[in-house]
């Protein structure tokens, strides 16, 4: 076990040398239900732990898949407030490992300082691998509807935060989900933590280089005063258009089934049932 630590100190400060760590959401528990983000089960081969910082400031969480180029899951408190959508896209610096830029940037900003379109690609979707998609969406996980402000709702438009779901789900009864369900749900919560994930699928979009999901669920963990006292989830197949409800507990149990290990997606305290 001390060898096992010693070894991740001395990975970490090897790595130091050549960019920040991003190993743990250490810099953003606070998205997180006392700060308990799902287990390592869901981590895929080659993940990116964001911390999604905009304009010097966190806004949400987000696991990222690297090869395949979509989020596993992103995680935030919600605090839906209307108002404005971002016109452009924002990518992650710290993916390309050629910048020590700590936030979302646009393609051409990284571009004017150096860094290539080819850097950025490698380990993220870019804005032409969603360019003249037919019945796909840039479907995001965290998303614009459940941020209280406007830097939070621009922050939502990164590509780290998306994947491609499908066109008639996304504006169907997934934003019915989103908007409706979730509302009625929350009435009487004080916080409502969210984690919501895609399942890599089978199939994928731009020759390859990202993963369209097989399903998209999410999960969220309601306190009414201090105490969490609900929890519940919600799970869609990526093309269909149809939102199925479930316990937390039953959400847990289904992407287990689906990743064949076993998932965690809150703490304990939040119920099951
Ligand atoms: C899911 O639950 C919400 C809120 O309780 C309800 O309005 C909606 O109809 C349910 N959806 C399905 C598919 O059962």
């Amino acid at each position: 076990m001390l060898g096992l630590l010693l070894l991740q100190v001395l990975a970490s400060c090897l790595w130091l040398g050549h960019s920040e760590v991003v190993n743990s959401f250490a810099s953003c528990p606070q998205f997180f239900y006392a700060g308990t983000p799902p287990n390592n089960a869901l981590n895929p081969r080659n993940p990116a732990w964001i911390c999604q910082r905009f304009r010097n400031q966190y806004h949400y969480a987000t696991l990222y898949d690297r090869d395949r180029r979509i989020p596993v899951y992103s995680a935030y408190k919600y605090r839906p407030v209307s108002g404005k959508r971002s016109k452009v896209w924002y990518v992650e610096p710290q993916l390309t490992g050629k910048s020590d830029i700590k936030q979302m940037e646009t393609e051409s900003y990284l571009k004017e300082k150096g860094i290539s379109i080819e850097d950025i690609k490698r380990s993220q979707a870019i804005n032409d691998d969603y360019k003249g998609l037919k019945g796909l969406d840039r479907g995001h996980l965290s998303p614009c509807g459940h941020m209280d402000k406007d830097v939070s709702k621009i922050a939502t438009f990164t590509l780290t935060n998306i994947v491609p779901q499908d066109s008639t789900l996304n504006k169907g009864q997934w934003n019915i989900y989103e908007s409706k369900t979730m509302s009625q749900r929350t009435k009487d919560c004080k916080d409502t933590y969210v984690i919501t994930g895609a399942v890599p699928g089978s199939t994928d979009i731009a020759g390859g280089r990202v993963n369209r999901p097989s399903y998209i669920w999410s999960a969220a963990c309601c306190l009414v005063g201090t105490k969490p006292t609900r929890a519940w989830g919600a799970i869609a197949e990526n093309d269909k258009d149809e939102v199925e409800n479930l316990s937390l507990g039953e959400l847990e149990k289904r992407l287990t089934s689906l990743y064949r290990e076993m998932i965690t997606l809150f703490n304990n305290a939040c119920p099951r049932e």
